[in-house]
C-alpha cells in the first residue's frame, strides 16, 4: 500500500474529499459554518436530499460544480453526545469511508471531533488513531491476479488528519500524530498479513517468506530490527526432525526465519518469542485431506505472517522491549518422500512422537521453533497457528482460542486483545486435564494426533508438553485468520487477525 497520510491544517484544498462529523439535529447552517460553505440553501437542499439528520450511520456528500473548486465535503453523522464513544466512531467514520470509496476520492481529508464531542485526551488518540487504521481495514482489495484492475480506481491513497484550529500545532504533534502514525502502521501491517494469506500457495515458498521478511527489515527503518534464516542443512545439524518431518514430501527446502528486535532501552528480563505457523499449503500429507477441505489451505502460513508483520510495527513504534519471532516455513506435500503415518520422528528437544495423522502437522512445526526459544533464554512464547478443524467447530469466524500455562499472561493478552478489538475465547487448560495424556503413544513418546472430539484444546495440551515452565500462551486461530464473508469493516478473505493483539502485548510488557 503505497499511501500517503499526514496532517494538514485547513481544508482550502481545490481537489479531494474532506470528510466533517456532524452532531445530530444540527442545522444546515451551522453545518455550513463549519465546512467554511457560503451557500446554506444548497447545504439544505443537499441534507434534504439525502434525508441526512446527523445519525451514526448516515452520510451526505456535498460537491462544488465550480470550475476551480472540484472538492467535495462528505458529512457524516456522529449520532448524539451521550453515544459518543470509539465504538460509534468507527461506525461513523467507516459511513464516511464508504461514501468517499462509492465516490471514488482518493485523496481524503478528515476531522477530528474535537468540539462536537467531550472527549479526553486518550479517547482523542484513539480516535485518530483509528482514523488511519480504519482507512487501511476498509479499503482494501486483493486484485493483484485482476488483468484489468491496474486502470481501475486505487481507492484512497492520500490520507490526511485536519489540524483542529483551537490546537496549536506542537500540541497536535506530541498529542495526536503519534498516534495518527501507530494507526497508518497497524493498517500496512494487517493489509501486508492479508496479501501473504490471500495469495495462491503456487506463488509462495519458504523462500518467498524469506523475501518478505527481508521487505520488514527494510521498511521498518530501524537498526535494532535484524534476521537470520536457518536452512535446510542447519536445521538438520540442529536436530529440528518435527519440523523437518513435515517437509519431507516438499520438492522445496523449509527455511526457520529468525527476526530480532533488541532495543538499546530494552527493559530487563524479559524476552518475548512470537512462534508463528507457517505452512505454505496444507495437503495434509498422506493422510490427505478432502477436496472440500483443502481449498483454503493458502491460508496456513496467516499465524507465521501476522507475527512477521507485528515486528515491524513494534520496530516502528520503537517499543523498549525485546522480541523474537520465529517463523518454521515449509508446506505439507505428499511425495515419495513424505513422512508416512506411522513414521517416528525426534524432536529437538529429544521427545520422540508417532505421526498418528500426517494431516497434524503445524504441531510438529511449532514445537520445534519452541524449543529453540527456550534454547535462546525465551522469558515469554506466544504461539499462533491456523491449528485446528475443531477451533472452527467451537467458536467459528469470531473467536480466536486462547491456551495458555499462567493466568497472568493469559489475561495480558486478553487484556491486549480487548484495547486492539480481536476476540479471543479462553479455555483454560485445568478444566480440561483428563484430556491431558490423549497424545501417550504405544511405541514413543507421544503420538501427533489424539482422535476424539476438543481437537483445539487437545492440541494446545501437546504444545504444552514442549514448554517447560516457560510462560506460554497459545492462539489457535483457525476460524478467525479468513473471513468467508464480509464484516462491518473488513472485506471477505484474509483478516489479518493477531497483529494488533501482538502489538498491545509488546507494549504492555515494555512497561
Ligand atoms: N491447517 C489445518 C487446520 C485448519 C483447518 C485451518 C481448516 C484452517 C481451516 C491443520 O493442519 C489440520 O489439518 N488440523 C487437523 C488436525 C487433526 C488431524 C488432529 C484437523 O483439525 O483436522
Ligand atoms: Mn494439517
Ligand atoms: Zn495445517
Amino acid at each position: 500500500m503505497a499511501r500517503k497520510y499526514g496532517i494538514c491544517g485547513n481544508v482550502s484544498e481545490k481537489s479531494g474529499a474532506t470528510l466533517f462529523g456532524i452532531p445530530e439535529g444540527t442545522s444546515a447552517r451551522a453545518c455550513a459554518d463549519m465546512a467554511g460553505v457560503t451557500d446554506v440553501t444548497a447545504v439544505a437542499l443537499l441534507m434534504k436530499r439525502d434525508k441526512f439528520e446527523g445519525k451514526v450511520g448516515q452520510t451526505c456528500v456535498i460537491e462544488f460544480l465550480d470550475d476551480e473548486d472540484k472538492s467535495k465535503l462528505v458529512l457524516f453523522g456522529l449520532g448524539n453526545k451521550e453515544g459518543a464513544s470509539l465504538k460509534t466512531w468507527k461506525k461513523c467514520l467507516a459511513a464516511a469511508y464508504k461514501a468517499v470509496l462509492k465516490e471514488k476520492e482518493s485523496v481524503v481529508r478528515v476531522g477530528l471531533p474535537l468540539t462536537e464531542w467531550d472527549l479526553n485526551e486518550s479517547d482523542l488518540q484513539k480516535i485518530a488513531q483509528s482514523v488511519t487504521q480504519l482507512a487501511g481495514r476498509i479499503d482494501y482489495r486483493f486484485d493483484r491476479h485482476k488483468t484489468v484492475s491496474r486502470h481501475e480506481y486505487r481507492g484512497i491513497d492520500e490520507l490526511l488528519v485536519l489540524q483542529p484550529e483551537t490546537m496549536r500545532s506542537s500540541v497536535f504533534s506530541k498529542l495526536i500524530k503519534p498516534y495518527v502514525d501507530k494507526g497508518d502502521y497497524l493498517a500496512r501491517a494487517v493489509n501486508a498479513v492479508r496479501d501473504m494469506v490471500n495469495e495462491p500457495a503456487s506463488h509462495m515458498s519458504a523462500a518467498t517468506v524469506v523475501r518478505e521478511a527481508e521487505m520488514v527489515i527494510k521498511a521498518a527503518e530501524n537498526p535494532a530490527l535484524t534476521m537470520r534464516c536457518y536452512g535446510k542443512q542447519q536445521l538438520i545439524d540442529m536436530n529440528m526432525g518435527a519440523f523437518l518431518g513435515v517437509n519431507k514430501g516438499s520438492t522445496t527446502e523449509p527455511v526457520l526465519i529468525q527476526v530480532d528486535y533488541n532495543p538499546r532501552n530494552a527493559k530487563k528480563g524479559v524476552h518475548l518469542f512470537l512462534v508463528g505457523k507457517t505452512v505454505i499449503f496444507d495437503t495434509g500429507g498422506h493422510n490427505m485431506k478432502l477436496s472440500g477441505n483443502m481449498d483454503k489451505m493458502k491460508i496456513d502460513m496467516a499465524g507465521g505472517a501476522a507475527m512477521l508483520h507485528t515486528m515491524y510495527v513494534i520496530a516502528r513504534l520503537g517499543l523498549p522491549v525485546r522480541v523474537t519471532a520465529l517463523l518454521p516455513a515449509t508446506d505439507n506435500m505428499i511425495g515419495p518422500d513424505a513422512m508416512m503415518p506411522g513414521d517416528v520422528l525426534t524432536s529437538m528437544c529429544g521427545k520422540k512422537i508417532e505421526i498418528t495423522n500426517t494431516d497434524a502437522e503445524g504441531r510438529l512445526c511449532l514445537i520445534d521453533a519452541i524449543t529453540h526459544a527456550i534454547a535462546q533464554g525465551a522469558t515469554h512464547i506466544v504461539d499462533m497457528a491456523t491449528l485446528t478443524g475443531a477451533m472452527i467447530m467451537a467458536c467459528g469466524h469470531t473467536a480466536a482460542g486462547i491456551f495458555g500455562n499462567d493466568n497472568e499472561f493469559i489475561n495480558t493478552l486478553i487484556d491486549a486483545s480487548k484495547v486492539a478489538g480481536e476476540q479471543l475465547h479462553h479455555f483454560p487448560l485445568e478444566e480440561f486435564e483428563e484430556m491431558r495424556p490423549a497424545h501417550k503413544s504405544e511405541i514413543s513418546d507421544l503420538v501427533n494426533s489424539a482422535g476424539g472430539g476438543g481437537g483445539h484444546i487437545k492440541a494446545a495440551f501437546f504444545i504444552s508438553e514442549f514448554v517447560g515452565n516457560t510462560k506460554w500462551v497459545h492462539l489457535d486461530i483457525a476460524g478467525v485468520a479468513y473471513s468467508p464473508k464480509p464484516t462491518e469493516f473488513d472485506p471477505k478473505g484474509a483478516t489479518g487477525f493477531g497483529v494488533t493483539t501482538l502489538v498491545e502485548l509488546a507494549e504492555a510488557m515494555s512497561t
